[in-house]
């Protein structure tokens, strides 16, 4: 995380010096750094352009649930992202931020009528389709629109991500996608619909991969689908392999971009040369988590130390309505002080003020800390904020966009009196 680094003993976010955003900004306070997200995207889009080179041949349509902050969606449309959405809102950010809806890509397992008919009327480029009952749902829309919907199945290839159970999404124990027995059948009777064009395949294994072996497995399963489709006379014009690439939280080693893409293409490439004279299939990712996982974290303040016989807790200002990863999957984010103090460092458990025991950040960690101190939880980039929750009348935490030396407030704190805004009173 070169972007977060010590100066003069004060953690930095580029040349933004964290105590700065929470005078500023107050506190808790997610922090991104415009740099980190560059560099994170042009990691994908130099590999693509590299061994990719044809117009149009490759694409990347960022996932918007990891964080769908309007400033980063903009910026990332800006460099020539494409979006993976989950839902009409989703999209609807999209368009605010200023993204082409024709690079965006509809995955779920629940679209609804109503998203499908705003998903139609801004011409998205594919619903990633992932049920028989959802083909014959999106083919009635579009026939009452007069409209044709542009698919690719999601295709379930069977392998082990070997990840959290909770983000492993490419069992076939998994409700996502349709199985791999059955795609061809699938793709049969979605190409028989009078207002489908098949147009792709797809497939998303699960999230926070270290290793890009069950990747290229995916890979190579749904290559040899393609071909069998093609043998039908079924032409795909692209294949998406989802996102699912993980960060460093602790001392994980995630494979480079790099190595992955390269990789892949190899193996694309000697396909594409084999089957289709070197005539490029479009190839599509969906990364979330390894575009914005470290490119922010979340600042906050300590409240109170509190001793007890058994453990010292760091009762600080954020809680598990803000950033919900350890207490849902044990999550581990790493902790550090924005200044660094001497001082005997202790053992703490960093908690909220939600009445949850469940409502930890951070377990034995060993801090040199008073209370007034502000502490960074890192890597907190990547389903940080758009998991966040109003859980005990919670405001959401403010977000600040670092670039260079300048902070910009990209979403603001919210208002208590806007949580129940929208509720009424009994007569
Ligand atoms: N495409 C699809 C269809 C997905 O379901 C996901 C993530 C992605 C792409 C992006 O995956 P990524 O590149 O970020 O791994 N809340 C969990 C992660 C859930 C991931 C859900 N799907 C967490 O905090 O770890």
């Amino acid at each position: 995380m070169s972007h977060f680094s010590y100066k003069n003993g004060v953690l930095h976010v580029e040349n933004v010096a964290l105590n700065a955003v929470s005078q500023q900004f107050g506190s808790p306070t997610y922090v991104y750094s415009k740099a980190a997200l560059v560099e994170n995207f042009s990691a994908y889009a130099g590999a693509c352009q590299q061994h990719s080179p044809a117009t149009d041949s490759t694409l990347i349509c960022y996932s918007v649930k990891s964080n769908s902050n309007l400033a980063v969606l903009q910026l990332l449309s800006r460099l020539g992202s494409g979006f993976d959405i989950v839902s009409g809102g989703e999209l609807l950010r999209v368009i605010a931020a200023g993204g082409d809806t024709r690079k965006v890509i509809f995955s779920g397992v629940g679209k609804s009528r109503e998203e499908m008919r705003l998903a139609l009327s801004h011409d998205i480029l594919c619903f990633n389709v992932e049920s028989i009952p959802e083909l014959h749902r999106l083919n009635e829309v579009a026939l009452g629109m007069g409209k044709r919907a542009a698919i690719s199945l999601r295709v379930n290839p069977n392998v082990d991500a070997k990840t959290h159970p909770y983000i492993s999404t490419g069992l076939k124990e998994n409700k996502f996608g349709v199985a791999y027995d059955e795609a061809l059948a699938c793709y049969r009777s979605a190409s028989a619909l009078s207002n489908i064009d098949v147009v792709g395949i797809d497939c998303h294994i699960g999230s926070q991969l270290l290793d890009d072996a069950p990747l290229l497995e995916a890979l190579d399963k749904i290559i040899d689908l393609v071909n069998q489709l093609a043998a039908e006379n079924i032409n795909l014009h692209h294949l998406d392999i989802g996102g699912g690439i993980g960060i460093t939280y602790d001392d994980e080693k995630p494979v480079a971009i790099d190595d992955y893409l390269s990789r892949l293409f190899t193996r694309v490439n000697a396909w594409r040369q084999a089957k289709y004279k070197g005539a490029p299939i479009k190839v599509m990712f969906e990364p979330g988590r390894s575009i914005v996982g470290n490119a922010g974290i979340l600042l906050t303040e300590i409240q109170y130390l509190k001793h007890s016989e058994a453990k010292n807790f760091a009762i600080v200002d954020a809680a598990m309505n803000d950033l919900m990863r350890p207490a849902m999957y044990e999550a581990w984010h790493g902790v550090q002080t924005v200044a660094q103090r001497g001082g005997q460092a202790q053992i703490y458990d960093v908690v909220g003020p939600v009445c949850e025991s469940g409502d930890w950040l951070a377990r034995s960690r060993s801090l040199a800390i008073e209370a007034g101190d502000l502490l960074a939880l890192m890597s907190a980039g990547a389903y940080g904020m758009t998991m966040s929750s109003n859980y005990n009348t919670r405001g959401r935490a403010a977000e600040v966009m670092v670039d260079g030396d300048q902070m910009h407030l990209v979403r603001q704190r919210e208002n208590p009196a806007d949580l129940f805004a929208l509720e009424s009173l009994l007569a």
